[in-house]
């Protein structure tokens, strides 16, 4: 399976009005584990992320703010986009901005084209705009406001009053796609993913499609539209458009034959951006759509989808800051079943830590390099031959691994870390049984000693292995400690499919000591944040 095959994956690019929060950080650390998962097993593999900076709701923060609107995004992506990146250990290839020059002038290289073949027209407009969403609201997220917004209509998101705006615009066809995307989720079910998403989106374009307002007149924070420079180009369709102008749209070719098509990682919230506009677009400029979409679940807090409007969010820092980067990693990753919305508690988030990464993993390889170090003077011994118990533990591993893969393959990472978690639990019982402190009292059971401890460390080689794409820096530190850098190379260089086949750890290594992978975190850290 190895076969080198493209993986462009992307993140949303969020909106710089404000910080980032945990539920953004979500979409980046999955995508993330996505990347590094295929860049291990060989795939080429390219990470996109980056930031959505034009439209009207980043001009009136910046207003508010007193600054331009250029002034506020290169403040916000140099304060806290960018440091987002190293907080939660993003690998991303690429980071795009909508105010990149790169963008800019191939986005009016599309929209040009798209004017030239017949897609768009001048006409007028009169509708109800959210500037949270960024959108025209249609008539079913459309509801009465209620407290101070009683009598007003308000947006079912956001709970704000709507905009009603009249303009003369320019407008994109879409009516003209609703069959054609129709056939596009029929051929191929899997282009929206999970099976939920795929059928609100269905059932949205069965009732057929409006064509839609893509300029804007009434102020220019924008990509100016080149046959008409009194518009600025609709901040959806500009940044949708982000996907392929990063991988050479326009101006590499042969860049964007390597890249293209992308897997689409967004939250549900902006699904249907996705799944609708962006292949109606796509198609329009005769180009592939992406190969699937996938709209995962939201973070609650208190049940509700946590944000910064609501004033719910949490900035990673919070959690970062007494966990570390990989438990945050670690935690989203396996409490949530991606997909699906999940809340998060405090609470949970310290009692996974403590059970599973610190008592679980962290004091397995505790336990083994301690044992190497003890019983073999830290040199990994060789395995004698193998009992039944030994056999058990290697074929543990090998399906799990091949569990975890094709786990990755439909997108089920937590699936893919329980898989994973199966080889911890195995290795913690095999220990608990062979009683390795047991056999080390008998000079006749030397060579048994040894089988049992090369089992357990070349489990914990399997383990470093498949978890180096969810918690890159304890896993490092593991490798570390396991000494087989010069033998075996660099742990991310690692192939990730094979990682199953028992026996490439090589005996005669020397360990390295190991501090505690995941230290115990005193509760009043956890109740003070
Ligand atoms: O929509 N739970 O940007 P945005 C999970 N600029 N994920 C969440 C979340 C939550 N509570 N809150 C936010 C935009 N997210 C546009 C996108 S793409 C061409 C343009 C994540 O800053 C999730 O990925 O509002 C969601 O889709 C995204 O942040 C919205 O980010
Ligand atoms: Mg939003």
């Amino acid at each position: 399976m190895s076969d080198g095959s493209s993986f462009y994956i992307t993140t949303p690019i969020f909106y710089v009005n404000d910080v980032p929060h945990i539920g953004h950080a979500y979409t980046e650390v999955a995508a993330d584990v996505l990347a590094r998962w295929h860049r291990q097993a060989g795939d080429d593999t390219w990470l996109l992320t980056g930031t959505d900076e034009h439209g009207q709701k980043i001009l009136r923060t910046a207003t508010a703010n007193g600054t331009t609107p250029k002034a506020w995004a290169d403040k916000l992506v140099g304060e806290e986009w960018l440091p987002l990146l190293k907080t939660i250990d993003i690998s991303n290839d690429d980071f795009i901005r909508t105010t990149d020059e790169r963008h800019e002038v191939n986005v009016q290289k599309f929209l040009q084209k798209l004017y030239d073949d017949g897609y768009i027209y001048a006409g007028e407009y009169e509708a109800l705009y959210c500037v949270g969403c960024e959108e025209f609201k249609p008539q079913s997220e459309i509801v009465d406001g209620t407290g101070e917004y009683e009598g007003q209509k308000v947006c079912a998101i956001h709970s704000k009053p709507l905009e009603l705006l009249q303009e003369k615009n320019y407008f994109f066809r879409m009516s003209q796609f609703a069959d054609r995307l129709l056939s596009l989720y029929e051929e191929r079910p899997d282009f929206v993913q999970p099976e939920s998403a795929r059928n609100e989106v269905v059932s949205f374009v069965r009732q057929g499609l409006s064509d839609l307002s893509i300029s804007r007149s009434s102020f220019d924070w924008g990509i100016k539209v080149p046959w008409d420079e009194s518009h600025v180009v609709y901040v959806w369709f500009d940044a949708l458009l982000n996907y392929i102008t990063a991988v050479g749209y326009g101006q590499d070719d042969e860049e964007f034959a390597r890249r293209w098509p992308a897997n689409h990682l967004v939250g549900k919230d902006i699904l249907r951006f996705h799944a609708v506009i962006w292949p109606a677009m796509l198609m329009a400029a005769g180009l592939e759509v992406p190969k699937r979409v996938f709209g995962h679940g939201w973070l609650l807090v208190g049940g509700e989808k946590m944000s910064k409007s609501k004033l719910t969010g949490i900035a990673p820092t919070q959690i970062t800051d007494t966990f570390g980067s990989d438990a945050f990693r670690y935690y989203f990753m396996r409490a949530i079943n991606f997909g699906q919305d999940g809340s998060f508690s405090w609470e949970d988030l310290a009692a996974r830590y403590q059970a599973e990464l610190a008592n679980g993993f962290g004091n397995l390889a505790s336990r083994v390099i301690a044992m190497v170090t003890r019983y073999f003077e830290g040199i990994v011994p060789p395995a004698g031959e193998y009992q039944e118990v030994d056999l058990h533990v290697q074929e543990v591993v090998r399906t799990a691994a091949a569990d975890a893969d094709a786990a990755i393959g439909r997108l089920a990472i937590h699936d893919a870390l329980a898989a994973i978690w199966r080889i911890v639990d195995e290795l913690n019982g095999y220990i608990t049984e062979q009683e390795p402190w047991t056999l080390a009292k008998d000079e006749a059971q030397r060579e048994r000693l040894g089988t049992v401890l090369y089992t357990a460390a070349e489990g914990l080689r399997a383990l470093a292995v498949l978890l180096s794409p969810v918690i890159p820096g304890a896993t490092a530190k593991l490798w570390e400690a396991l000494g087989v850098e010069g033998e075996l190379g660099a742990l991310t260089a690692q192939p990730l499919r094979t990682a199953g086949d028992w026996g490439r750890l090589p005996a005669g290594t020397e360990v390295n000591g190991l501090a505690a992978l995941f230290p115990r975190i005193d509760a009043e850290a956890v109740a003070a944040v």
